[in-house]
């Protein structure tokens, strides 16, 4: 059983579903990405995953556990962990402060949890006693993400962590998420960027108007008609 399985996802904010029938599963161990163009669903089935927005039909599974109808606030206790792409850290707070509140959820001891947590993110260690509204753009994204890690979830959802840095900044976060990876995690990571994507996920998904049109091994999905994907043409064939 996978960390993280969607089944069957249909969502949306009013009557109207947005996303139709999704899904998709996230292992610990990888990183799986969810591309596709503006208006797709990515950011509706993300928020639907945490319970921000509720499902109509499917269900959600962490750790076999139905997370579907829980209340959002226990969701992060029971595994899965969002970053939403904007406002996403406490300004006013400084970086230990902000931690401290992604620990509150935790199980266990949080403060040898930071310790670890900063021992991973050297750039927020330097930083720890700093209000993060005075960090850059890009520092104040790994804050998010080191918030989101302090109830060592089995998944953590991203929704474009690297949109608008600069080239060098988000090689710095990519790095920071394989890192995560590799630290018995599963990272679902929505991404602006396909060659981001590609390169560094193991499996990836492309979303087109609601669903989830064409998915599998990155490597599969490199060599397919990407521009026509995009299009809505599901027939595009390998080039
Ligand atoms: N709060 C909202 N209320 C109503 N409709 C919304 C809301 N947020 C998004 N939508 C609509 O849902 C659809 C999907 O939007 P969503 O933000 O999930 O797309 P996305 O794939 O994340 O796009 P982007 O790449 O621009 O981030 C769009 O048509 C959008 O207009
Ligand atoms: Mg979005």
């Amino acid at each position: 059983m996978p960390a993280l399985l969607a089944e069957n996802v249909t969502a949306g904010y009013g009557r109207t579903p947005i996303i139709t029938g999704i899904s998709l599963t996230a292992d610990v161990g990888t990183i799986t990405t969810i591309v596709g163009p503006n208006g797709a669903g990515k950011s509706t089935f993300a928020k639907t995953l945490v319970g921000i927005l509720r499902t109509t039909t499917g269900r959600i599974l962490v750790d076999d556990v139905d997370i579907t109808k829980m209340p959002g606030h226990l969701i992060p206790r029971n595994g899965l962990v969002y970053v939403p792409q904007n406002d996403n850290v406490f300004k006013s707070l400084t970086v230990r402060e902000n931690l401290e509140v992604g620990g509150f959820a935790a199980k266990g001891d949080s403060s040898e949890r930071m310790e670890h947590i900063l021992s991973i993110f050297t750039d927020l260690a330097k930083a720890r006693e700093k209000k993060a509204g005075f960090l850059s753009g890009g520092q104040q994204n790994l804050l998010a993400i080191a918030r989101a890690l302090m109830v060592e979830p089995k998944v953590i959802v991203l929704d474009e962590p690297t949109a608008g840095l600069s080239p060098a900044y988000t090689d710095v976060v990519w790095n920071q998420i394989e890192i995560i990876k590799n630290s018995n995690t599963g990272v679902l990571v929505v991404e602006q960027n396909v060659e981001r994507a590609l390169k560094h996920a193991d499996f990836v998904h492309i979303f087109v108007a609601g669903s989830n049109h064409v998915h599998g091994p990155a490597s599969e999905i490199a060599v397919l008609d990407l521009a026509s994907i995009f299009l809505g043409r599901a027939e595009a064939k390998r080039s």
